[in-house]
C-alpha cells in the first residue's frame, strides 16, 4: 500500500503529518511512502532530507491518489473528493464538533480514522497526539507569555536592587497545564495552580509549584477527566479565580472538559481589575475560552494594559519537535495497524483503540464509538480539600538545647575518662556526627536516593573497620563492633531491598 502524506493546506500552518525519519519508519513497516514537495518546509523538514533519508517525493496527484493519507488537519471537502473510495485518511478531526465532515467522509466511501480520538488508556500513550501537542503547546505558552511580559521570570538580588520573582497561576492541570507549570517554574517564577480534579494536587507539587485549594466538594476523578462543576462549586471557585488573578503577573489557562465548550472562569471584571503588564494566555482559546477578553487566534490588550493572548497555534510554533512527535505517534498507530509489517493497513474493530479512532469504515459511519472506561485514578469517595495545610512541626528549640547540652557532657565525660590515645578518633567521630546531620538533613528530597548510595558506601567502610575491630580482645569492643556491623548491614541490605523496590515500580509488567 502506498501512504501519502501531503502538504497542509490550512493557511499559516507549520506542521506536516511526517518528517524524514518518521516517514522512512513507515517505509520500514512495509509501505511505499511519498511526501508532496515543500510538504516539511515549514517544520525544518526539506525534500532533500526526505530523499537522503530514501522517502519519494512527488506530486499533489501522486500523494492524494495513495492507499491511506496521513495529515496533520482534518481533509477539506476538496481533498476529500480528491481521495479515492476505499482509501483511508488519517489526521485530527475533531469528529464530536464536526458532524459535516464524518458525513462526507461516509459519502466519499472512505475510511476515516481521527488521531485526536485516541483513548487516554495506558496502551494508547504512544498514539495520544493531544498530549504530545498540548505537552510542547504548554510550554511555548510560558515562552510566549514571556515574550509579552517583558521582565525577569526569575528573582534576583543585584548591585542595582532587587528583582522579586514573576507570579504565575495557571488553571488547569492537565497535560499542557503541567507542561506549563514547568516551564514557568524553571524560568524561575513562583508558580501556584488549580484544578477541579483533587488527584492532580500531588503532580502540581511535585513540579514544586503550590496547590490552590478551595473549600469545597471535590470528586477524584475515575477516568482523568473533569466533570462540570455544580453551581455551588462555581461560586465557592469564582472568588479565588478572581483573587488569584489580581495578584499573578501571568495567568496561563488551559481548564477544559473534552467535548464541552471551555468553562469561562476569569470574569471581565477580574481582568478590568488586575495590574497593567499583566499577561494572560488562554490555552482554551479554540474551545470558546476561560477568559471573558479572549478572542481567538489574536492577541488583545485590554484598556487596562492586559495582554490576552488567544493563540491556537502554539504547538505549531515549535513546528519540528512536534511534526516529530506527531509523526511518531503516527509511526506507532501504524505499527498497530500493520501487525504483519507487511505495508497492509488492517483495522480490527474489537480492538478498543481501532474502534475509538474509527469515524467512517468504507463509507459506514462509525461514529460515535462506545465509551472506553479509562481509569486514571481509583475511584474514591468524594474527597473535601482543606482550606489550610497544616504547618509542618517544628521542632521545639528547648528540646533541641537540652539535646546538645546532654550531648556535650557524655562527650567531656567520655574525653576525661577515657585513654588519651582515644581522643582523637573520639573527637573525628563527634565531629562527624554534627556535620553529618547537617549536611544530610540539608539534602533536597530529590537526591535522597543518590544519597543512599553514599550511606551505603560509608556502611561498608564501617562494616570493615567493625570486622578488623571484633578479634581485638575487650568486650566493649567487641560488642560495640557487633552492634556497628549489625547497624550498618541493616542499611546496606536495606538499601539494596529499597532499590530493587524502586526497579520493580519502573518495570513493564
Ligand atoms: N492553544 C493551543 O495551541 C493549544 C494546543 C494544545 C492544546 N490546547 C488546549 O489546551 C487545553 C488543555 O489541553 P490538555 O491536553 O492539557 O487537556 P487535559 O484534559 O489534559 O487538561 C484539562 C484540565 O482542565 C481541568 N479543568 C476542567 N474544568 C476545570 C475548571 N472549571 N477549573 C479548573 N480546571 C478545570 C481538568 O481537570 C484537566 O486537568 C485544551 O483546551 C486544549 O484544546 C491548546
Amino acid at each position: 500500500m502506498r501512504i501519502g502524506i501531503p502538504r497542509e493546506s490550512r493557511p499559516g500552518e507549520t506542521l506536516v503529518a511526517a518528517t524524514a525519519k518518521t516517514a522512512s519508519q513507515l517505509a520500514a513497516l512495509g509501505y511505499d511512502v511519498v511526501v508532496e514537495a515543500g510538504a516539511g518546509a515549514a517544520a525544518d523538514q526539506p525534500d532533500t532530507s526526505y530523499a537522503d533519508a530514501g522517502v519519494a517525493i512527488g506530486t499533489s496527484a501522486d500523494v492524494w491518489s495513495s492507499d491511506v493519507l496521513v495529515k496533520v488537519n482534518a481533509p477539506t471537502a476538496d481533498e476529500i473528493a480528491r481521495l479515492r473510495s476505499g482509501a483511508t485518511v488519517i489526521a485530527l478531526m475533531a469528529p464530536a464538533r464536526s458532524p459535516e465532515l464524518v458525513e462526507q467522509l461516509a459519502a466519499a466511501g472512505v475510511t476515516g480514522l481521527a488521531m485526536d480520538a485516541v483513548p487516554r488508556i495506558s496502551r494508547a500513550q504512544s498514539m495520544d497526539v493531544l498530549s504530545s501537542m498540548a505537552n510542547v503547546a504548554g510550554y511555548r505558552a510560558v515562552i510566549e507569555a514571556a515574550h509579552e511580559f517583558g521582565r525577569l521570570f526569575t528573582g534576583q538580588v543585584t548591585a542595582a536592587g532587587k528583582v522579586p520573582p514573576a507570579r504565575v497561576f495557571v488553571v488547569g492541570a492537565g497535560v499542557a497545564g503541567l507542561a506549563a507549570i514547568g516551564a514557568a517554574g524553571s524560568l524561575g517564577a513562583i508558580v501556584r495552580a488549580f484544578d477541579v480534579r483533587p488527584e492532580v494536587a500531588e503532580q502540581v507539587e511535585s513540579m514544586g509549584a503550590q496547590f490552590v485549594t478551595v473549600d469545597m466538594e471535590q470528586e477524584v476523578s475515575t477516568d482523568g477527566y473533569a466533570k462540570e462543576m455544580t453551581a455551588e462549586q462555581e461560586v465557592a471557585t469564582a472568588a479565588m479565580y478572581d483573587e488569584e488573578a489580581r495578584a499573578a503577573d501571568i495567568v496561563i489557562t488551559t481548564a477544559l472538559i473534552p467535548g464541552r465548550p471551555a468553562p469561562q472562569l476569569i470574569t471581565a471584571e477580574t481582568v478590568a481589575a488586575m495590574a497593567p503588564g499583566t499577561v494572560v494566555v488562554d490555552m482554551a482559546a479554540a474551545n470558546g475560552g476561560n477568559v471573558a477578553a479572549t478572542v481567538k487566534d489574536e492577541k488583545v490588550v485590554t484598556a487596562n494594559g492586559v495582554t490576552v493572548l488567544g493563540y491556537t497555534d502554539l504547538a505549531g510554533r515549535l513546528a519540528a519537535q512536534t511534526s516529530q512527535l506527531y509523526g511518531t505517534n503516527i509511526v506507532n498507530l501504524l505499527k498497530l495497524l500493520t501487525p504483519e509489517k507487511d505495508g497492509r493497513l488492517t483495522l480490527d474493530m474489537d480492538d478498543v483503540i481501532q474502534r475509538g479512532i474509527a469515524v467512517t469504515r468504507d463509507g459506514q459511519t462509525m461514529w460515535p464509538p462506545p465509551p472506553v472506561q479509562v481509569s486514571a485514578a481509583p475511584a474514591q469517595a468524594t474527597a473535601v480539600l482543606p482550606v489550610e495545610k497544616a504547618p509542618p512541626k517544628e521542632v521545639d528549640p528547648r528540646r533541641r538545647t537540652y539535646a546538645v547540652g546532654l550531648a556535650a557532657v557524655v562527650f567531656l565525660a567520655l574525653a576525661t575518662l577515657a585513654p588519651a590515645s582515644f581522643l582523637p578518633s573520639l573527637t573525628v567521630f563527634v565531629l562527624a556526627v554534627v556535620i553529618g546531620y547537617y549536611v544530610i538533613g540539608n539534602v533536597h528530597h530529590a537526591l535522597h536516593t543518590p544519597l543512599m548510595s553514599v550511606t551505603n558506601a560509608i556502611s561498608g567502610i564501617i562494616v570493615v573497620g567493625a570486622v578488623l575491630q571484633a578479634p581485638v580482645d575487650n568486650l566493649a569492643v567487641q560488642i560495640i563492633a557487633g552492634v556497628a556491623i549489625l547497624l550498618a548491614s541493616i542499611n546496606v541490605f536495606g538499601g539494596f531491598l529499597v532499590t530493587r523496590r524502586m526497579l520493580n515500580m519502573f518495570q513493564k509488567g
